[in-house]
């Protein structure tokens, strides 16, 4: 009997996906129950996250230890090697203990953390204890809403004056744990506030001309709208190209949680200003300031975070799905073969070339939790369009 051959798209989907399992294998045997640092030195290896502040080397702290966990449940719905779930379990009770013992929670990176290390075993396996955590990682989250300003702060602790009333981009994607937290509880406090924070965002974070800054302050007692800055991208009134692509994504799931149609038209104007940003190859710079030709650094993580968005906004706005598919499609597909390591052995990541914060000189040109995380989605979501992303 013969087979149909696979179409040559399937093809390198799966190829890729067999080389992302290769390492991620590798990975779980050499980091054990530790926590690989943000990003790569040199490309090639991830440091243990470093001793700092009372946490002991590969401690669970910082906004980046549950793409690693996260990286695992994909694999193992794709595989279903216990070795891939036994190692994101033991995260997950990990999570469990952070968020019991109240350590780094003063963020709005909770919704990062809590979704992809608790909410997916929970739905996955029915794990009661990291159904726990991630509805008291949620009740953490709700007390960053600003009531009068309507937006969840995004960073310090809610007594620092520098960052009180400031949120950012990055915190759309932190709104499906509240979400989720809604669902399960019935209680409607955390619907309102993804409402009001999304509609706030849409208002005073996108700007006119589809573009976006990176961060906004609000006045916390007035709630008046106050001013955009930047503190990842080039310039204030530029575009950090992370800033847009989690547009993209966050305003298209907080569309599919709210039903607002204003979120879905907000995720598309925000597709149609990045792709219209984008040099030849479909992998921005790492602020969309710069076009072919520049020398500066590309953000692959970027570009891995956009093709989960477009394909999100695909499943939910069908008259231009074939479009969104197409981009996203094209993007993925250069990632895949000209940002990925040759092979496993290459790097412990896999996306290379990302940017973390440029303006800092930190993480450029390395691999990152992330921009693996998502690239692994991208490709889950591109082999199995059926898929329930944990967010
Ligand atoms: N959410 C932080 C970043 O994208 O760098």
């Amino acid at each position: 009997m013969t087979s149909t051959p696979l179409p040559a798209r399937t093809l390198e989907t799966e190829r890729a996906i067999a080389r992302v399992l290769a390492t991620v294998r590798r990975n779980v045997g050499s980091f054990g129950a530790a926590y690989p640092d943000d990003t790569t030195t040199d490309g090639a290896r991830y440091p243990l996250r470093p001793a700092a502040n009372g946490f002991a080397e590969g401690a669970n702290r910082g906004w980046t230890t549950s793409f690693w966990p996260g990286m695992q449940w994909i694999a193992w719905e794709l595989t279903g090697e216990d070795v891939f779930r036994d190692a994101a379990s033991a995260h997950a009770a990990d999570f469990g203990r952070r968020v019991h013992d109240g350590e780094d929670l003063d963020t709005h990176d909770l919704g990062f953390l809590y979704s992809l290390a608790c909410v997916a075993p929970s739905r996955l396996l029915g794990d009661s204890a990291a159904r726990a955590a991630a509805l008291d990682a949620a009740g953490h989250l709700m007390r960053r809403f600003l009531p009068s300003a309507g937006i969840v702060q995004a960073w310090g602790d809610l007594a620092d004056a520098a960052q009180r009333g400031r949120t950012i981009i990055d915190s759309l994607m932190n709104m499906p744990l509240l979400t989720w937290a809604a669902r399960e509880t019935g209680d409607p406090l955390f619907a309102e506030a993804v409402a009001r924070h999304t509609d706030q965002l849409r208002r005073h974070i996108l700007r006119p001309d589809g573009s976006t800054f990176h961060t906004f302050y609000w006045d916390a007692e007035t709630g008046e709208p106050l001013r955009g800055a930047t503190e990842q991208g080039a310039f204030d009134d530029s575009c950090w190209a992370r800033g847009q692509a989690w547009g993209i994504y966050g305003f298209a799931l907080n569309h599919r949680a709210t039903g607002d149609p204003a979120l879905l038209a907000a995720s598309r104007t925000c597709a149609e200003y990045f792709l219209a940003h984008l040099p030849a190859d479909g992998v921005p710079y790492w602020d969309l300031v710069y076009t072919d030709g520049s020398d500066a650094p590309r953000d692959s993580s970027a570009g891995a975070i956009a093709v989960c968005g477009l394909y999100e906004l695909a499943a939910l706005d069908p008259a231009h799905a074939a479009r969104w598919r197409e981009a996203a499609d094209r993007i993925l597909a250069s990632l895949a073969e000209d940002y990925a390591p040759a092979q496993p052995a290459d790097s412990d990541a896999v996306l290379l070339h990302s940017v973390y914060d440029l303006p800092k000189d930190v993480g450029i040109d390395e691999g990152t939790l992330w921009g693996d995380y998502f690239y692994l989605e991208a490709l889950m979501r591109a082999a199995r369009p059926d898929w329930r992303p944990y967010w």
